[in-house]
């Protein structure tokens, strides 16, 4: 795994940003898997940015999102339907019909998870982004017992439900469960570049770095996949810093402060 480490949010949304743009120059059809939240909100903004001041053209790429909330339909403003095509797919030209999220309103949500599990299958990733919640959880793979392979329904953990709250109206029903993909289907993207920010994250970033490789902490295994770029910041580094700060200057890649 690659580390690169960040002097803030602000650098690590330009950092971020950066690799997908290589990545689409490369590839200019590249598949992107995407997330939502507060991680990558930077990095849209600056390739929307790139796209309407530097002439960016994302317009060839297709978008595969990890999860949807359960019961939201895609044109429910905290959907991640919604999040992905105003935040990026329409600033940036994207048509939506190449923008795959799981449908969270479907009447039968077991027979969406086969569904979208065979699309993702058919069609694997370039690059996936990832964010990581403060269970350590990739996607909505929430920790468990075992890796769950592909997608399925989840019940949000509770540190998960209380950190999405604050994007709720207050009175308003959050959902308990998503549709994500499975840890399989992760593993299976070619590149991962993973994104992670502030001190709220710094605990489950020294576990993710520096503890065992579990299930327990679903992030870990991206250590096992051998095209890994983690991008995270200062703050979010600060527990590895104080406990063990050797893990930051011997990092196979990583960038020294
Ligand atoms: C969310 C999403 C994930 C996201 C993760 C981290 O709830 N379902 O796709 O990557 O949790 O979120 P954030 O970046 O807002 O901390």
């Amino acid at each position: 795994m690659k580390l690169i480490i960040a002097e803030d949010y602000t650098e690590l949304s330009r950092i971020a940003a950066d690799i997908v743009e290589n990545q689409v120059l490369l590839k200019p059809d590249s598949c992107l898997g995407t997330v939502t939240g507060g991680s990558p909100a930077g990095m849209y903004l600056e390739l929307v940015r790139r796209s309407r001041e530097e002439g960016l053209d994302l317009s060839e790429i297709s978008v595969i999102n990890t999860d949807e909330y359960a019961g939201l339909s895609g044109d429910h403003p905290q959907s991640y339907r919604y999040y992905l095509e105003h935040r990026f797919l329409d600033p940036c030209k994207i048509p939506g019909e190449r923008a795959a999220v799981p449908r969270g309103d479907a009447g039968d949500l077991e027979q969406e998870c086969r569904r979208y599990e065979a699309f993702c299958r058919s069609h694997p990733a370039d690059l996936q982004i990832l964010g990581m919640g403060h269970t350590g959880h990739i996607g909505f793979n929430e920790p468990e017992d075992h890796f769950p392979e592909g997608s399925h329904i989840v019940s949000l953990a509770p540190e998960t439900m209380a950190a999405n709250a604050a994007y709720f109206e207050s009175g308003e029903q959050m959902p308990t469960q998503a549709v994500t993909v499975g840890i399989g289907t992760i593993m299976g993207a070619k590149r991962i570049l993973l994104l992670v920010s502030g001190s709220s994250k710094a605990e489950i970033t020294y576990r993710f770095l520096c503890g065992k490789i579990t299930p327990r902490v679903p992030a870990t295994i991206l250590r096992f996949h051998p095209a890994v770029t983690a991008v995270i910041d200062k703050d979010a580094l600060s527990v590895v810093r104080e406990k063990e700060p050797e893990r930051l200057d011997l990092r196979a890649g990583g960038r020294k402060e």
